[in-house]
């Protein structure tokens, strides 16, 4: 490829590693690279362009961890082999065609279109990232060096105390704080060290499918409680399974469908768990986006009796390759939890543990958050325009005030779950909400991430794909 195709303009918005990074993307998608060609080293194009060495590393780096690129040390860089698939001009490689809804794919491809649950992988700011994790392994002090401590990273639980003191509304201290492998690694933290294999427990329905199958296989006992426009439905899990010892609950946005626990749900669903000691599992997975208002304080924040076991995700806010996310358990229940994380695997090694903690104390994060919110209000309006103007007779949209993905109901009565098949079938990433509902509903929807949608055309271009699969379906 001709590098006059990589200009790259000082004066565009984006920082120059992120048009490099794009430019190449284009170039593969427009075939002007080809499968197994051989791209510059860092140093000759750096020379050649005139920007740093560091710039050019940080888009080769994107381009290698999304599979674009394959890295043959002496060798030299080339595009992937693997790309050989790709299907024309105009067309970005899906890195492996999309199934049922599977973490497993969101860590192994490139993002695809709507992929549900992954931040903006491109507006990440890699090169700060990757200096912070290089000086942390410089000045790894020789303790840090030894058996980790279980809880987590010390200067890591303090810097989530902290945050969650000033953006939640959460009064607690690092002792409270338990680092852990993702959220389903909080919830074993949680099962192993408070609940009994067949306790019951309530879970919105539709939720989270991925702890709901979780929970299953740990061989808790689920009983399904619906939401509405108000969140979960207190009087129905009432009803249901008064006596349960413990309740799922995503107060800030439901998910799958985004609303927010009403404040008398929020008294009610406390009030239970106070008089039936029941536990309050709080998933505070993606509190940080809001569009609308501001963001609702944490359930925790009004839990009084020491009910409530909040956790929260770096899944979202960073990225999901980390699997970090942290729990904060009342100060009563503390020493169960000390005694328990000595017994399981912890959260890992520390260097990642703490790059995120420089990365929280020296202000990158709260940056990093602003301008996600910005740049996520703007691509998902590309989403919701696109599919207001040219799907508004097949897809209604459902108003969510914030998180990183919209659902939307169809109109007919097409089986969302084989519709989603044949989307996924296409490299389309759209999730069935009926895979996220334990009782079947009468109505499909769709789930449909837009936080990797870089422009409108992007979102256009993939409603348009969606709506020849939806058109073409079984009504
Ligand atoms: C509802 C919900 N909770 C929690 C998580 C975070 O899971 P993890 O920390 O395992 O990435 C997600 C991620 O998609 C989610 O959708």
């Amino acid at each position: 490829m001709d590098l006059q195709h990589l200009a790259l303009h000082r004066t565009d918005g984006a920082p120059i590693y992120l048009q490099l990074y794009r430019r190449y993307r284009e170039a593969i998608s427009e075939g002007k690279l080809r499968p197994g060609d051989r791209v510059p080293s860092v140093r000759s194009l750096a020379s050649e362009l005139n920007v740093a060495r560091g710039t050019v590393e940080a888009a080769y780096q994107m381009l290698v961890s999304e599979g674009y690129f394959v890295a043959r040390g002496a060798a030299g860089t080339v595009v992937s082999p693997r790309l050989e698939h790709l299907a024309g001009p105009g067309q970005t490689p899906p890195a492996r065609a999309a199934s049922a809804p599977s973490n497993a794919r969101m860590a192994s491809s490139a993002a695809l279109p709507f992929q549900l649950g992954l931040p903006a992988l491109d507006a990440f700011p890699r090169k700060a990232w990757a200096r912070l994790a290089g000086r942390s392994l410089r000045t790894l002090e020789t303790v840090a060096m030894a058996y980790p401590d279980p809880a987590g990273y010390e200067p890591l639980r303090r810097a989530i105390a902290t945050y969650l003191g000033i953006s939640r509304g959460i009064t607690c201290t690092h002792d409270q704080v338990f680092v852990t492998s993702g959220y389903r690694g909080a919830l074993d933290l949680i099962c192993q060290t408070l609940l009994k294999p067949a306790d019951t427990g309530w879970f919105e329905d539709p939720g989270y499918v991925h702890a709901r199958q979780f929970l299953e296989r740990i061989g808790v006992r689920l009983t399904p409680v619906p939401v509405d426009a108000e969140g979960l439905n207190v009087t129905a899990g009432l009803q249901r399974a008064s006596h349960a010892s413990f309740a799922v609950v995503t107060p800030t946005h439901q998910s799958p469908l985004g609303m927010a626990l009403s404040l008398p749900r929020r008294l009610e669903l406390l009030d239970w768990a106070a008089q039936r000691r029941a536990w309050i599992i709080e998933d505070d997975y993606d509190s940080e986006f809001r569009y609308q208002g501001r963001p609702l304080p944490a359930l925790k924040s009004l839990d009084g009796h020491g009910r409530v076991l909040y956790t929260g995700t770096f899944s979202k806010v960073l990225f999901p390759g980390l699997r970090l996310a942290y729990l904060v358990v009342p100060q009563a229940q503390v020493g169960r939890f000390k005694d328990a994380v000595t017994i399981f695997p912890g959260p890992g090694s520390i260097s990642p543990q703490a790059t995120v903690a420089s990365f929280m104390e020296e202000g990158h994060f709260a940056r990093h958050l602003r301008k996600m919110r910005t740049l996520y209000a703007e691509r998902r309006g590309y989403l919701v325009d696109a599919l207001e103007r040219y799907g508004a007779d097949w897809l209604r949209v459902q108003p969510q005030a914030g998180g990183i993905h919209v659902s939307a109901g169809l109109a007919s009565r097409q089986d969302d779950i084989a519709l989603t098949t044949a989307a996924n079938a296409k490299g389309l990433a759209v999730e069935a909400l009926g895979r996220w509902r334990i009782r079947k509903a009468s109505q499909g929807g769709l789930l449909m991430g837009y936080a990797n949608f870089a422009s409108e055309d992007d979102a256009v271009k993939a409603v348009k794909r969606l709506l020849r699969v939806i058109k073409d379906s079984p009504a």
